[in-house]
């Protein structure tokens, strides 16, 4: 075998996920050329908002940027701006995975106290999937019930689907559609010839709210955008970017997050047909301890071994897990202490994981059970 065929192959794009092995984070930043989030900005950044930073910005899962730091400069010499996240609506059931992006851009809304816009991508799965047009709207109300479950204020919130907001999207939608070609579109999407003329102008609807003036009722002058998302939406970014300037607007910052794992191991990848890979906000609470305790672990197979080795962490999913949703620093330092040393057994760290998971899926589908109509058309409101 040459050396090039050893490389892990990844594949990164908005629809495409893939690697050999596991996701290499370092070769994503160089191949699309944001910047890795150093200790130094993070100083910044609390220092700035003047109280501790997400945990998730600590330990590095947020790990990738793109002029977050103008957006901390500006906003130091008092100028705001505005949050922009959004979601492809293909499934009723969201997972845990779905949520990261959304938990973030709540805390940084209410850290920043700004303006938040929710994009429903209707359109985009109608393009991507089989399914009338009426189901993916349908999905996207749902899904709307979930993300408004993660407590984020109606005041400041708007959220919307495309196919219906499009009036008001349309005219950046144009200049933008003027600037991209469709060679471009190729190169950045993996678009051919062959796949729908829907999808070779789609990048520009997902590039529209990045830009102030799409939301008429709720800027009037130009400001700034900040998106928090996982990294695979970046080159949607990276062709926003490159036409912002054009059409004099600000570039819009970004915030990338890393992908959170499948049950079935951290190279695995989570499937929405395979109803095992992931926890469900709708599973019950056997279901996630079933799901937790048949999880992928690093720990090793007899427990004389593993007083031996300890637990292998970087590839033991229920630690994994815990580095995103146990928010108590020293106690993850503990475990991790105690596990990899092998102190501390396998089935001791999957039921504390199974405690936290119960906990955090129960009280969301309290709260989402309270989401009545009228709550929801609060947010979709202008
Ligand atoms: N394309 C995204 C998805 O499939 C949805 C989306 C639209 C989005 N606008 C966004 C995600 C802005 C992050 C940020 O899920």
């Amino acid at each position: 075998m040459n050396k090039m065929n050893k490389m892990n192959k990844q594949i990164i794009t908005p629809f495409t996920v893939q690697a050999d092995e596991r996701i290499d984070y370092d070769k994503i930043v160089n191949q699309f050329g944001s910047t890795k989030i150093s200790v130094k900005l993070l100083e910044r950044f609390q220092k700035i908002i003047g109280k501790k930073i997400h945990h998730w910005l600590t330990r590095n899962l947020f790990f990738s940027h793109r002029d977050l730091n103008l957006i901390l400069d500006n906003y130091e010499k008092g100028k705001t701006f505005y949050l922009y996240t959004g979601r492809g609506p293909s499934s009723e059931a969201l997972h845990l995975g779905h949520l990261i992006p959304f938990m973030m851009t709540k805390w940084l809304q209410e850290v920043f106290n700004v303006k938040l816009v929710i994009q429903l991508t209707d359109d985009e799965k109608f393009l991507w999937k089989s399914g009338k047009l009426v189901d993916f709207q349908y999905l996207a109300r749902e899904n709307a019930k979930d993300i408004i479950a993660c407590g984020f204020d109606s005041e400041n919130t708007f959220i919307f689907t495309d196919s219906n907001y499009i009036k008001e999207l349309y005219p950046n939608v144009l200049k933008i559609q003027k600037l991209v070609n469709f060679n471009q579109i190729k190169g950045i999407f993996g678009i051919t010839q062959s796949d729908c003329i829907g999808k070779i102008s789609f990048p520009a609807i997902q590039a529209a709210p990045s830009f102030y003036d799409s939301f008429p009722h709720l800027f009037c002058e130009n400001t700034p955008c900040l998106i928090p998302c996982a990294i695979d939406q970046d080159p949607y970014f990276r062709m926003t970017r490159d036409v912002a300037p054009k059409l004099g607007y600000i570039k819009p910052a970004i915030l990338h997050s890393k992908f959170f794992p499948s049950l079935r191991g951290i190279d695995k990848k989570m499937s929405s047909s395979d109803l095992s890979s992931s926890i469900y906000l709708t599973d019950t609470m056997e279901m996630i301890k079933k799901k937790i305790n048949k999880s992928f672990s690093g720990g090793k197979e007899s427990i004389e071994k593993h007083r031996e080795y300890g637990a292998d962490l970087e590839i033991d999913v229920p630690f994994q897990y815990l580095t995103f949703f146990m928010e108590d620093d020293d106690k993850l330092e503990q475990i991790r202490s105690d596990y990899s040393s092998g102190k501390m057994l396998s089935g001791e760290v999957k039921k504390i994981l199974i405690d936290i998971l119960q906990k955090l899926v129960l009280n969301h589908q309290k709260k989402r059970e309270k989401i009545s109509d009228d709550i929801i058309n609060k947010f979709f409101e202008k």
